[in-house]
C-alpha cells in the first residue's frame, strides 16, 4: 500500500492531491466514495493555495494535506479484510511512505519506521495519522538546515497496556524559544482523542523525541 497520499508534485507546487489508488474499487461504482469526495476537497484547497500569496498558500496546504491523512484512513479502512479494523504495521509505514515522497523530494532525508502488528479502530488510526503527518512535516521543515543530511523516525510500540508513539530526528533539536503555533496544539488535541498525552524532549544526542503515550 504506497503512494495513497501526496501533498506536492515533484516540481514542489503545492498541489494538495491525493492519488487514487484504489485498485479498481471506485471503477465499479457510479458514486464517488467518501475517500475520492474527500481528495477532491483536497484538491479544491491545494488549487486554491496556488492562487494565492505565500503566507496564505503555505497555511492552505497545510489544510490540504491534513485532509488527505482523512482519505488514507478512508482508503485503509475500503481495503481492510479486518472487520473495519486498521493493521498499524501496514498502515503506518505505508503512510510514512508516502509522506515521505510527498516532503522530503531530493533532501538526504530518511524516514524511516516501524509499527507493532496491532488491530486499531479507524477513528485510533485517524488519530496516529494526524499525529505522525504533524510531527513528521515539522521534522523535515525545522529539523534540519537546508542540504544537511538527516534521519526521522516514526515508531509505534507497546508496552504493557500502552502504546507508544514516537517521532525522532536527529536535527538541531528544540529551543526552549519555539513558539508553539497550531501543529503542536492539534498534535496535543490528536493525543487527547487517544485518551493519552503527548511530551516533547531532546534526544540524548540532540534532535528531538516526541512521544505519545496512549492506552491499549
Ligand atoms: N523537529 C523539530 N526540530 C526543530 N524544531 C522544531 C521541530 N518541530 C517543531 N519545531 C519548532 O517548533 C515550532 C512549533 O511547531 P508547530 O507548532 O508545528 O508550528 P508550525 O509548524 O506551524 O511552525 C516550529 O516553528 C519550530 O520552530
Ligand atoms: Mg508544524
Amino acid at each position: 500500500m504506497s503512494h495513497l497520499y501526496r501533498r506536492r508534485s515533484s516540481s514542489g507546487a503545492g498541489k494538495g492531491t491525493c492519488l487514487a489508488t484504489r485498485d479498481g474499487l471506485a471503477a465499479r461504482r457510479d458514486e464517488p466514495s467518501g475517500e475520492e469526495q474527500v481528495c477532491h476537497g483536497a484538491s479544491i484547497i491545494g488549487l486554491q493555495a496556488r492562487r494565492s500569496s505565500p503566507e496564505t498558500r503555505r497555511a492552505l496546504e497545510d489544510i490540504a494535506s491534513r485532509v488527505s491523512i482523512i482519505a488514507t484512513v478512508h482508503s485503509y479502512l475500503q481495503l481492510s479484510r479486518h472487520d473495519g479494523q486498521i493493521d498499524v504495521a501496514e498502515y503506518v509505514p505505508g503512510l510514512c511512505n508516502s509522506l515521505k515522497e510527498a516532503l522530503c523530494g531530493p533532501r538526504a532525508i530518511s524516514l524511516t519506521s516501524r509499527a507493532v502488528a496491532a488491530m486499531l479502530p479507524p477513528e485510533k488510526a485517524l488519530s496516529i495519522g494526524l499525529i505522525v503527518n504533524e510531527l513528521v512535516t515539522n521534522a523535515v521543515k525545522y529539523a534540519f538546515e537546508e542540504g544537511r543530511a538527516g534521519k526521522v523516525h516514526v515508531d509505534l510500540s507497546r508496552e504493557n497496556s500502552r502504546f507508544l508513539l514516537t517521532v525522532s530526528d536527529d536535527g538541531r533539536g528544540y529551543s526552549p524559544a519555539a513558539e508553539a503555533s497550531l501543529g503542536t496544539r492539534l498534535v496535543t488535541t490528536f493525543a487527547s482523542q487517544l485518551v493519552g498525552s503527548a511530551t516533547w524532549a531532546n534526544g540524548p544526542n540532540g534532535g528531538c523525541v516526541i512521544t505519545v503515550a496512549f492506552p491499549v
